[in-house]
């Protein structure tokens, strides 16, 4: 594709990812590379408008820590350091790092030479994001320190002859105040970078790529209803119409109207699509079973077996078609930073689907993007904003074992708390919630009589990454419509409690 391309270069920071994501955010196109898959022959045959270097855990003195060839530094590519990153250029290139007697951490009130481009046309002052213990104590020739704080000396530098910058602070964190502006003037002040890189202008080659590689091929695709698998949808019809087969496998523990609405969403599109309505399959599977794992192993197994009889009808394919979207392919990829996430896919690849090629249209993009190409391509609105849902669905909402009855009750309950929150505008600010059937029940009263029915919990979390979370603050008004529909509308619950635990030490779900 012809685009502008900034090199990440991943120390095995935690940020890594977010720093790619702010980059693109920016427009500008940008790829991770852990520091020891990449020589400097590759770099130079990519030919990137610049290069940023990630932070990393190590002392750039420790035994064994990443090193860097300086030869980086005569490329005449401009490079941003930040952090690890700052403390290698400044290592490397002959300045010193040293160990502060106190580390550094959390928001800090800094310093900025607003003369320097990193930090044009921004205050001079602002609060940043530090977490350091080693800092620059002498910078290398040619280079000025254009921040500082209290104990830092050196919050940036640069050698502006060379294109070379340095900030040991977080620019890519939302707590640094300014920052996604300093990423902005490092690429298109001293980078030249344009801002290329659109959802648009990426569907548009995406297509004609696909179109290519295709030919009159067919293509087949596991269809979840989940946003990724959605957004493929969408682009693989544009390039090759109904080449394109989806197979939908409703299990049955997909969200009140969910499985209608998946159809609803493609029967306009030129595809082959299959609704495989395999519920009575999977609850017979899932009887009787309570323990979590064993409902995962279970549904994700059955899914496979139902994908390939389906598939076989079909006959054999060109091309076995996924979801893969950028961060797993960074968290399987890059190999440095800490296991991030254990993945949670329902089953992996069928094994006896006939087909030559996998293709991932989407493996380059930041959930954040697939979301803006799908509206890009024309996918309804309630598809792209889907809020992430569990591939095993409901059957790990319901704690213990399953009947169809419980699911049923959780789903007029999940239906009625979802569109509250709707109602309030609340959608696109909890970034998951839903409604878990515990298997506990109490004694309540009822006009005149005693009922003993189930506690339903309510959960709502923010979060960035799914790994830590926070409880959503739901304003009383709304849990209290939420809390008096369900109970007058849904029958078997008598009491609604709403969860008020991070994440950690609880999960986001209760299975
Ligand atoms: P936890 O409960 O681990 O959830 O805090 C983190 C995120 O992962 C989702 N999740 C799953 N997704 N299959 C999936 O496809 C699963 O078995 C599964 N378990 C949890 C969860 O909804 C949340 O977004």
């Amino acid at each position: 594709m012809a685009h502008q391309f900034v090199l990440i270069l991943d120390f095995g920071g935690q940020y890594n990812q977010l720093i790619a994501r702010r980059v693109r955010e920016c427009d500008v196109y940008c790829e991770v590379r852990s520091y020891k898959r990449v020589t400097m022959e590759e770099i130079r045959s990519m030919n990137p408008a610049g290069i940023i270097f990630t932070g990393g855990p190590n002392s750039v003195y420790e035994e064994g820590s990443p090193k860097i060839d300086p030869a980086v530094f005569e490329l005449g590519i401009p490079v941003l350091g930040i952090c690890y990153g700052a403390q290698l250029m400044a290592h490397t290139l002959g300045g010193k790092v040293a160990t502060a007697q106190t580390k550094e951490y959390g928001k800090t009130d800094t310093e900025f030479n607003i003369k320097s481009l990193l930090f044009k046309r921004l205050p001079a002052k602002g609060v940043t994001w530090m977490s350091h213990t080693d800092y620059i104590s002498e910078l290398p020739a040619g280079f000025s320190s254009v921040s500082h704080t209290e104990d830092c000396p050196v919050a940036a530098m640069e050698n502006p002859e060379k294109k070379l910058y340095a900030i040991q602070f977080h620019p890519e964190v939302m707590h640094t105040e300014n920052g996604l502006s300093m990423l902005h003037n490092f690429l298109y002040a001293v980078c030249g970078c344009t801002g290329d890189w659109t959802m648009g202008n990426y569907a548009k080659t995406a297509i004609a790529e696909i179109r290519e590689k295709v030919g009159s091929g067919k293509v087949l695709l596991a269809l979840s209803g989940g946003v990724d698998s959605s957004v493929a949808a969408a682009l693989l019809s544009k390039a090759v119409g109904n080449q394109l087969t989806c197979i939908f496998v409703d299990h049955g523990l997909m969200r009140k109207n969910e499985g209608d609405e998946v159809v609803a969403a493609f029967q306009d599109w030129d595809i082959n699509f299959v609704r495989v309505d395999a519920e009575q399959r999977f609850l017979t599977k899932l009887a009787d079973v309570s323990e979590p794992e064993k409902k995962r192993k279970i549904i994700g197994e059955e899914f496979i077996r139902v994908f390939e009889e389906e598939a076989k009808k079909i006959g054999a394919v060109d091309y076995l078609a996924q979801g893969t979207i950028y961060p797993d392919v960074i968290e399987s990829g890059s190999g440095d930073a800490a296991v991030i996430k254990s993945h949670h896919n329902v089953g992996g690849l069928p094994d006896y689907v006939d087909f030559k090629e996998i293709i991932e249209p989407l493996r380059l993009l930041f959930k954040d993007e697939v979301r803006k190409l799908g509206t890009e391509l024309g996918l309804a609105d309630y598809l792209v904003w889907r809020q992430p849902f569990p591939g095993p669905g409901l059957a790990i909402r319901v704690i213990g074992d399953l009947t169809k009855e419980k699911l049923d009750l959780l789903r007029d309950a999940d239906f009625i708390f979802r569109e509250e929150i709707a109602n309030a505008g609340l959608d696109r600010n909890i970034h998951q919630y839903f409604a878990v059937l515990t298997s506990m029940r109490s004694v309540g009263v009822m006009g005149d009589a005693r009922t003993y029915d189930y506690t339903l919990a309510l959960r709502g979390v923010t979060t960035t990454d799914f790994m830590t979370a926070d409880f959503a603050r739901i304003p009383y008004d709304v849990l209290e419509k939420v809390s008096s529909r369900i109970i007058n509308e849904v029958n078997g619950i008598n009491r609604i409690v709403y969860d008020i635990t991070t994440k950690p030490p609880a999960t986001i779900e209760w299975e």
